[in-house]
């Protein structure tokens, strides 16, 4: 259908709806196969019938979805095809490492490959439109999101975002393949008071246009499909009822002409955050404020919306405009030429791309995202001998679901992914297990079998951390820690007296006791890495893929630094050891235990030569920074270095580091190359008192370094002229 035919049949079509019909348009409702919030009542095939739902979620399957299609397309009046939706945050068949893990490559290309074929997975079954790329900073670990999400740095979460888009719904989103993306949770949802999921969220609006909207403006810019306001209230307004942000900011400003669809019920829950007495209200601030969709809102668009109408809180024509851009969004989809496009027609199904490719992606993708902090003595990578280790713990599954693997620890052999992927690696080696614990709790038996295991082996790979449960949404733990359970099987195994290679898997950076991070001869965060981790670990821990991981967060010595990040603002009483008053803790460091960008090689890399091709920039003009870099062995590998300036003397202050670019070099052992970042001067505006962005004149610092740890920058100077 041509676009001008497609505009006409959208007009047809509002004029020709009854009221309900377009409310209808306006309500998205659960299906019955997952639950991602409070218990409901699935859709009724009558309900879609009747018009009184414009679109699903937690619905998908080619035959299920085209079923229930069938319902909209043949069974309603207006015969207005429904759009299905679905959470794929790291993949639907092949799993990719978590979003957080994921963030840690430092890879851009990577994120939208990944991408790419989680939109064919998804496009062959039944799904139009995926909520994803989670693209909230986060800067606090406590907080259980901090799993989907990108990390702490803007600029990282930004290029996050344009990834992430531009994979899931490439530049037509009616070709094969494709799905629909939502950049969610807009926005500082990752800012909740103590980490605590859904607490309100209170900061300056300097913060939150410094830090929390940078990512939302990326996904707009590389032309996002949707935006899902987060649950939260935002500064005293909810964000689902924040027309200041929503409207103001979003569509107007940033010209966003999607769709926005409420998150799971939040529509309704604008009562219980005290800013609506009914339903009739609760419609009329989330409609005003640019919300479109009612997900799961216990009818209350479909309902609510008549009221307000009546009442003269809501105008017809803005519910008519909302109608118009979900009419839109079904039509960028394909879906009124054809309704079942992504139930598995033939030509969706050979756009997947071949299963064994799939399985390399999710397997270069865990490799990148595998982060070793920790190597002393090179005990990593493990040598191909004649010789026993042993793996240990309670997570070596590398999925997070513990039970399974205590009834394998009982001579019982599953599949354990850190086990076989180990035994693929070093063939030669002689590898055994034993979960020596649950989760949260140890036995006699499980401590003796661990310590027996220890006392009869060469070296330990101990798999320790959280459950996928313990974190991800509704997942805040005020302590992320490890469990006691597990740390006293670590001790067990430590007093061994054997080297022994700590693998953490988390949701999160975890608040780890110093004696583990002492005494461990290699640390690894392995995060959730996805279907091929056993692969993936194996062959990291073996040298056959040289780790390249970084940290997208800053990880806490202890939960009382957080939040710890690296782009804080200066105080006028820098630490200093021997001086009182000064800005520190009496009983920790400032520091975090490992810092932004840390991550360890194989190789050895040295930086030398930090130069710039003009030291002065102008208004317009752009920079080239570079950087030597020599590969001194013994294995080829690949450095990520980052690009931070430090504005020393400005109107407003600046953090102490603020990250502009990142790039990655390989290298054979012994071989020399150079990294070249280019630095706009649009890339050095800060938004000044009125939060305007702003090109000041001035002396700026540049540092390149391998982390945010200014021990390793190189740095010069840039004179910037306006
Ligand atoms: C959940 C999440 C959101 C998700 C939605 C649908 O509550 O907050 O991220 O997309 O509901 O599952």
């Amino acid at each position: 259908m041509a676009r001008s035919d497609e505009k006409a049949h959208i007009e047809r079509l509002i004029t020709e709806m009854t009221l309900e019909e377009k409310v209808g348009q306006l309500t998205m409702l659960s299906g019955e196969l997952v639950q991602t919030g409070p218990a409901y009542a699935p859709v009724t095939s009558q309900a879609i019938r009747q018009g009184r739902v414009g679109s699903l979620l937690n619905l998908w399957g080619s035959e299920r979805v085209r079923e229930v299609q069938r319902h909209a397309v043949e069974g309603s009046r207006l015969k207005i095809p429904l759009f299905f939706c679905l959470d794929v945050l790291y993949g639907l068949r092949t799993f990719f490492p978590i979003p957080f893990g994921e963030s840690c490559a430092f890879d851009p290309r990577l994120w939208e490959r990944t991408a790419r074929v989680a939109a064919q997975e998804c496009a062959v079954e039944g799904i139009d439109l995926n909520f994803s790329p989670m693209i909230d900073v986060a800067r606090d670990p406590r907080w259980g999101r901090t799993v989907e999400g990108p990390g702490e740095d803007p600029h990282v979460a930004a290029r996050f975002a344009d990834a992430k888009v531009r994979g899931f719904q490439t530049s037509d989103m009616a070709a094969e393949g494709t799905v629909a993306a939502t950049a969610k949770h807009l926005a500082a949802y990752g800012a909740v008071q103590a980490g605590r999921e859904y607490a309100p969220v209170d900061m300056s609006e300097r913060q939150f246009h410094e830090v929390y909207l940078p990512p939302f403006r990326a996904a707009v810019q590389a032309g996002v499909a949707a935006i899902m306001p987060a649950f939260t209230d935002f500064n005293g307004t909810p964000m689902t009822a924040n027309a200041a942000v929503l409207r103001d900011i979003v569509r107007r400003q940033w010209g966003f002409s999607g769709v926005m669809i409420s998150d799971y019920s939040s529509v309704a829950e604008l009562i219980a955050h005290g800013v609506a007495r009914d339903k009739g209200e609760a419609a009329a601030l989330a409609l005003n404020a640019g919300v479109d969709i009612d997900m799961m809102g216990h009818d209350t668009y479909f309902e609510g919306l008549p009221r307000a109408l009546e009442r003269g809180l809501v105008r017809l024509d803005a519910i008519d405009a909302a109608v118009r851009r979900v009419l839109q969004l079904k039509a960028k989809l394909g879906l009124f030429e054809d309704p079942y496009r992504r139930c598995g027609t033939p030509s969706a199904i050979a756009a997947v791309g071949a299963q064994r490719e799939r399985k390399e992606l999710a397997w270069e993708a865990a490799c990148r995202s595998l982060v070793l902090l920790k190597n002393d003595g090179d005990v990593l990578p493990l040598r191909d001998a004649p010789r026993a280790i042993a793996v240990i713990g309670p997570l070596a599954d590398a999925k997070g679901e513990a039970a399974a693997l205590v009834e394998a620890s009982e001579g019982g052999e599953k599949a354990l992914a850190i086990v076989d992927g180990l035994r693929a690696a070093l063939p030669q080696a002689n590898v055994a297990f034993t979960a020596g614990c649950g989760i949260e709790r140890i036995d006699t038996a499980g401590k003796e079998r661990a310590r027996r295991l220890a006392r009869e082996s060469d070296i330990i790979v101990l798999c320790v951390g959280e459950t996928l449960a313990m974190s991800g949404e509704a997942g805040s733990r005020g302590h992320p820690s490890l469990p006691a359970a597990q740390c006293e099987l670590a001790r067990i195994v430590l007093a061994q007296k054997k080297p022994v290679v700590v693998l953490l898997f988390s949701g999160r950076p975890l608040v780890l006791p110093n004696w583990l991070v002492e005494k461990a001869d290699a640390l690894m965060a392995a995060w959730f890495p996805g279907s091929e981790a056993g692969r993936a670990i194996g062959d990291v821990l073996s040298g056959r893929f040289n780790p390249v991981g970084r940290l997208s967060m800053s990880w806490p010595v202890d939960v009382g630094q957080i939040p710890i990040f690296f782009g804080m603002r200066p105080t006028g009483r820098p630490a200093a050891a021997n001086d009182h008053y000064t800005s520190k803790y009496l009983d920790m460091p400032n520091e975090p235990r490992f810092a932004f960008g840390h991550g360890l090689s194989y190789s050895r890399f040295e930086l030398s030569g930090l130069r710039v091709n003009q030291s002065k920039l102008r208004a317009g003009e752009t920079i080239e920074v570079s950087i030597d870099v020599r590969n001194d062995g013994p294995l080829a590998g690949e450095e990520t270095l980052f690009l931070f300036i430090r504005d020393q003397v400005s109107s407003v202050t600046r953090p102490l580091l603020e990250l502009k670019a990142f790039e990655k070099i390989s290298l054979a052992a012994g071989e020399n190359g150079t990294v070249c970042f280019k630095l706009a001067a649009g890339d050095l505006a800060f938004l000044d008192h009125d939060l305007a962005p702003r090109l000041e004149a001035g002396t700026l610092e540049v540092h390149v370094g391998q982390s945010a740890d200014a021990d390793g920058f190189l740095s010069t100077q840039i004179e910037l002229t306006t």
